[in-house]
């Protein structure tokens, strides 16, 4: 998800406009801004070019994950149902708010399997988050009528999947709050940053107090501000927020060569039969930053994954089942309720109930996955010669295992 990979002259100048006045903060200091507000500004084209009516920078995407919780009124107690292959940042943001992250299986969208959405439910269920993984989209239809059905929240991680759609909409636009991730690797980055979409009021107006100790923003002296409740400093910087304003505006230019380099490698790998993809709920949608693809059993994947690091070309090829941040066999630090904080008894034993379920449905699915990463630098060439030494990666040891079946 490579913005920096088109690191330019109109970052640049975006940044040099905040040295020049000298002002680094997005609050305050009216007079020697002298009308530069790359925040603001950011903000309002975020709202435009993803059709969210509010939006609220933030210092990271977990920032923003753990704002719109709260800001969403989930707390002590509540339980929040995500999925088992996400990023460590969606269970961090729900422990952070006191609640429970309910984690439950994924199906061959690589997002949330309704079913098991369903099967979580309890009394104590306050909000459902599917995360959309590697640029493309959870059954959004399926998981809004459970929403509705069960009166819960629909909370969208699209922190990896800017500028994807879903039957027209933007990811991260369709629940009742969506967050992105500007960070270093992310679609469009502002090195760190994020952002909380919403189309709702309350939770802007919330969001908006809560990154920012809680001020109310009401009036032009900020040192005259009130606090109508206890916020946290997860406050952008205007340098950070100039670099993403240069990267917002250059996103169709990003997408466009993504799906582009996308379709061809897809189009490579889909001569081997044994080769399927990902489920993508709505295809024309895809942001199309991974290819993600399945192989017919975990014994070829590896077997795979092994031939293309030893021909040297496995970087970029994800192998999510034994990968530590993103899938939860490696989350040992949850499973055994390890904080820094002092957990009460009950709410780390609901963690780690939790975290220690029987997960062999989402095992099914993500030990036959590989993610291949697609860059925005490729040339038609590279593409035709990466996807050919794949190809004949994963043919060696099809055919291979056939012949010693
Ligand atoms: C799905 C998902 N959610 C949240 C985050 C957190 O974003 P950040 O790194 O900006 O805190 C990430 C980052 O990789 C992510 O992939």
């Amino acid at each position: 998800m490579p913005g920096y990979e088109l690191w330019s002259d109109k970052e640049r100048k975006e940044i040099n406009d905040v040295l020049e006045t000298g002002i680094l903060m997005r609050y305050g200091f009216e007079g020697p801004r002298n009308g530069t507000w790359k925040s603001k500004e950011l903000e309002e084209a975020i709202c435009k070019t993803f059709g969210s009516k509010y939006a609220q920078l933030t210092s990271s995407g977990t920032a923003a994950l753990t704002t719109a919780m709260s800001a969403i009124g989930i707390g002590y107690g509540d339980e929040v149902i995500i999925p088992s292959f996400t990023f460590v940042a969606s269970f961090e943001a729900i422990l952070s708010v006191g609640a429970v992250p309910v984690l439950v299986d994924v199906d061959d969208t690589l997002t949330l399997a309704p079913g098991a959405v369903k099967k979580a439910i309890t009394s104590k269920t306050k909000a459902v988050m599917p995360v959309h993984m590697c640029g493309s989209m959870a059954d959004m239809d399926a998981l809004i009528a459970i929403c509705k059905d069960h009166n819960l929240l629909l909370i969208e991680d699209a922190c990896q999947s800017i500028g994807g759609t879903y039957k027209g909409k933007h990811l991260g636009t369709i629940g009742d709050a969506g967050t992105f991730s500007f960070d270093f690797v992310k679609t469009i980055t502002c090195a760190e940053g994020g952002v909380v979409m919403t189309n709702r009021e309350d939770i802007f107006i919330k969001s908006d107090g809560y990154t920012d100790h809680g001020h109310d923003h009401l009036g032009a002296d900020r040192g005259a501000d009130l606090h109508p409740f206890i916020g946290y400093n997860f406050r952008i910087s205007e340098l950070h927020a100039a670099v993403g304003l240069a990267q917002i505006k250059r996103l169709n230019e990003f997408l466009s060569v993504q799906k582009r380099n996308n379709e061809q490698l897809r189009n490579i790998l889909s001569q081997v039969p044994e080769v399927t993809f990902r489920r993508v709920p709505d295809p024309v949608g895809d942001s199309c930053s991974f290819v993600s693809w399945f192989l017919p059993t975990e014994e070829i994947t590896r077997a795979v994954v092994t031939e293309l690091k030893v021909q040297g070309i496995l970087p970029g090829n994800f192998y999510w089942f034994d990968n530590n941040w993103h899938y939860i066999r490696k989350w040992d630090h949850l499973k055994k309720g390890i904080t820094l904080n002092t957990l009460s008894e009950s709410h780390k034993a609901e963690v780690m109930k939790h975290a220690n379920k029987d997960f062999a449905a989402s095992d099914a699915v993500m030990s036959r996955c590989i993610s291949t990463a697609i860059s925005l630098l490729w040339t038609e060439e590279q593409i035709k010669e990466k996807g050919g030494k794949m190809v004949k990666a994963i043919q060696k040891i099809c055919t291979f295992h056939k012949t010693t079946v």
